[in-house]
Parts: structure tokens; C-alpha cells; sequence
């Protein structure tokens, strides 16, 4: 069954639209922009369309400007060239007036969207035909909207999510050694189990951010007054007691902020004063080695403190490299892509992911409840 099959049909199409907002203004828009081509083959067909996404995460059973749709409605009616209209409510009946596509508010609005409620997934299941299910992004949710409505919809993916697979099960599949993976971002908890079943996986791990302070802490270095989880140090000790702690590459120096003051510091030699925001010149060369002499690359989160110059540049580094060097490569998480599209280098690598946690939790091999049913 191909989305080309699909005509004259109400179609409900979940993407995942949840992108950086700053003061009601779209800030990074890949997400939306690789919605456009399902969208397009389904309009082609003369299909009537109705699209939900979540936008953060707000409190069920209450709207918040902050976290409404309208802008995303508005956005969408410009790339396409045609009105987009917003469904306030669940309450009453779609009608479809002249416009061709509606999207629903904020699925997470609705009472009983993260608990995959049954009653709310026949409500959004009969306002439809079929299902169309292309937000990779979300995929490791089992909500309403994203797991809950396909049991009771025939259900088919979408154009984006079928790209994004299949390309990711040659990482996993094809093995293409040697296998780089660099994770990094503030938020140790949320990545320890990916970082503990990935180093099965590859030959070199590197890390960064808050992330790899905590495991600099956990090896007894000292690290001032830089980000970390104390509570997750014991977790990272026993990562790096394991049999193949060698695989993660410790930086021999990081770029740190001390007292206003930026400064290139050996890692033995870090101050109770001092911040570290980015990896330091010589690991940078040797990251940039490291990826130079694999053959695959995966990469989620920043590696440094990138709001700030110029703890930005191991991060841009690392992008051109990857981007020259001639490997198969994935790069995910929201917080990479808009550096890259300023790098304007979005389509240099293998694919660039709209996952971040789904990414992890699909590298890892966990199963995501909405790909069985989508036989991907
Ligand atoms: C994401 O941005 O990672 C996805 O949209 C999932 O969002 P969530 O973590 O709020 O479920």
C-alpha cells in the first residue's frame, strides 16, 4: 500500500510538530518542512486531510497560548500556499468549508492523550478513514494520537518515517565499521541507558556536555563549577568499570570559562572556578581523527555550550568533519539541526533525524509500539 493509493479519502495524518518556539516564532522548521511531501502526495489524490502533532508538553485539560498550534497552522498555509485551518475542539463535527487541510490543536490539550486513552482514540479514529502515522519523532510514545488511534484506523506510514528507517537499519544492519557515535547534551538521565547498550555497538564513544562532566566526575576529576547529575555519577562509574569502558574517549583538554575569562585547560588541571563549555583544541583534533577513520558516524546533542561563542566551535567542527569526510552518517536531536542548517550543510550526510529520544530508544533496539503496526 502506497500513500499514492490513497484518494478522495479523509485522511489524519500524525506529524510531529513539536519544534523550538521562542515568543510564539517558529525558531528551527525541519520538522515541518519534512512533513511536505506526504502532505503533497495526499492532496495530490484529492484526500481531505486532518493533522494533529503535540507542542511541548503542557497540562491536560487546559489550553496555553504558549504551547497552541496557530503558528504551526499559519506556517504550514505558507510553505503550501493554502489556507490551513485550526480546529479548536473535539466537540463538533470537522467540516471542511473550502479549505482542504485542518489541523487539530495540540493533541496534549486533550484529557487523556499521554495515558492513550480508548475513548479519546475512537474520537480521533472516527474522524477519519484511514491513518497515516509520520512523526518518527514522537514514535516512542504510546499516546492517543500516536499508538492509541491505530487501533482502530487502517494505518499506514507516512513518506518521512519510511525514509528515516530504512536508513537507519543500514547503520544498524550494515555495520559499517569502524562506527563513531558521539552523544552529548545536558541531560545525563535520559541518555545513560543508550550510552551503556550503544557501546556494545561501536568502536569509539565520544561524549559531551553535561554528560560527559558527570562521567569526568565519576573518573575523580575535578570540574569547578560545571554542569552535571551528581545523582547519576555512580551509574556512569560503573559504565566506565565495565569491559568496554575503553571504547569511550576521554578529552585530555577542555575549553572552560573562568570568571569571564575563556581558557584552553588540560583536564587534570581544572579549577573549582572554572566551566567547561566545550571540548578542547587537542581533542578536538583528535575527535576529528576519530572521525576521519570511521567508516559510520551517529551523532545526537551539541557538543558544547553553543548559545555562546565560542564554545560553538567543537560542535561546527564536528559538523564540517563529518560533512567532508566520505562515511555513512545520521545526525539527530533538535538541538544539532539548526546549527547545521546555519552551516548550511543539511545535505551532506546520510540522513538528518526529526528523532532525538526516539532516535536512542530505536538505536538501542527497543521496539516502538507504533512501527509493528506499520510494518517498518
Ligand atoms: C521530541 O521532541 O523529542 C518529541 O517531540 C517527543 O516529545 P516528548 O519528549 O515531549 O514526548
Amino acid at each position: 500500500m502506497t500513500l499514492d493509493s490513497i484518494s478522495s479519502q479523509r485522511v489524519l495524518i500524525r506529524f510531529d510538530f513539536n519544534v523550538p518556539m521562542n515568543q510564539g516564532k517558529i525558531v528551527n522548521d525541519f520538522r515541518i518542512k519534512q512533513s511536505l511531501e506526504t502532505i503533497k502526495v495526499l492532496l495530490k489524490n484529492k484526500n481531505k486531510l486532518i493533522i494533529m502533532s503535540h507542542l511541548g508538553r503542557p497540562k491536560e485539560g487546559e489550553y496555553s497560548e504558549a504551547n497552541s498550534l496557530k503558528p504551526i497552522a499559519i506556517y504550514l498555509s505558507e510553505l503550501l500556499s493554502i489556507d490551513v485551518q485550526l480546529i479548536n475542539t473535539l466537540d463538533e463535527e470537522i467540516s471542511f468549508n473550502n479549505y482542504e487541510i485542518c489541523l487539530l490543536e495540540n493533541t496534549r490539550f486533550n484529557i487523556g492523550e499521554k495515558s492513550c486513552d480508548e475513548l479519546l482514540s475512537k474520537k480521533y479514529a472516527s474522524l477519519a478513514d484511514v491513518f497515516i502515522f509520520d512523526a518518527f519523532g514522537v514514535a516512542h510514545r504510546k499516546e492517543s494520537s500516536t499508538y492509541g488511534v491505530s487501533e482502530y484506523l487502517k494505518t499506514y506510514p507516512g513518506m518521512n518515517i519510511k525514509h528515516e528507517i530504512s536508513t537507519i537499519d543500514r547503520l544498524i544492519k550494515e555495520d559499517s565499521r569502524p562506527m563513531t557515535i558521539i552523544i552529548s547534551g545536558a541531560k545525563v538521565s535520559t541518555k545513560l541507558v543508550v550510552i551503556k547498550k550503544l557501546l556494545n555497538k561501536c568502536d569509539y564513544m565520544i561524549l559531551g556536555g553535561g554528560i560527559l562532566n558527570t562521567f569526568l566526575k565519576a573518573k575523580g576529576y575535578e570540574i569547578g563549577k560545571s554542569l552535571y547529575e551528581k545523582d547519576l555519577v555512580d551509574e556512569a562509574e560503573n559504565i566506565l568499570n565495565s569491559e568496554l569502558a575503553s571504547r569511550i574517549i576521554i578529552p585530555s583538554d577542555l575549553l572552560c570559562e573562568s570568571k569571564n575569562i575563556t581558557k584552553n585547560i588540560d583536564i587534570g588541571s581544572i579549577d573549582k572556578e572554572d566551566c567547561i563549555y566545550d571540548v578542547g583544541e587537542t581533542s578536538l583534533n583528535e575527535i576529528k581523527e576519530l572521525i576521519n577513520k570511521s567508516a559510520s558516524v551517529f551523532w545526537n546533542g551539541p557538543l558544547g555550550f553553543v548559545e555562546k561563542k565560542p564554545f560553538d566551535n567543537g560542535t561546527i567542527e564536528v559538523a564540517q568533519t563529518i560533512a567532508k569526510h566520505n562515511c555513512f552518517s545520521i545526525i539527530g536531536g533538535g538541538d544539532t539541526l539548526p546549527i547545521i542548517e546555519n552551516l548550511n550543510l543539511q545535505d551532506q550526510y546520510s540522513c538528518l533525524s526529526t528523532g532525538g529520544g526516539s532516535l536512542l530508544t530505536y538505536l538501542e533496539g527497543e521496539s516502538l509500539p507504533i512501527l509493528d503496526k506499520l510494518n517498518l
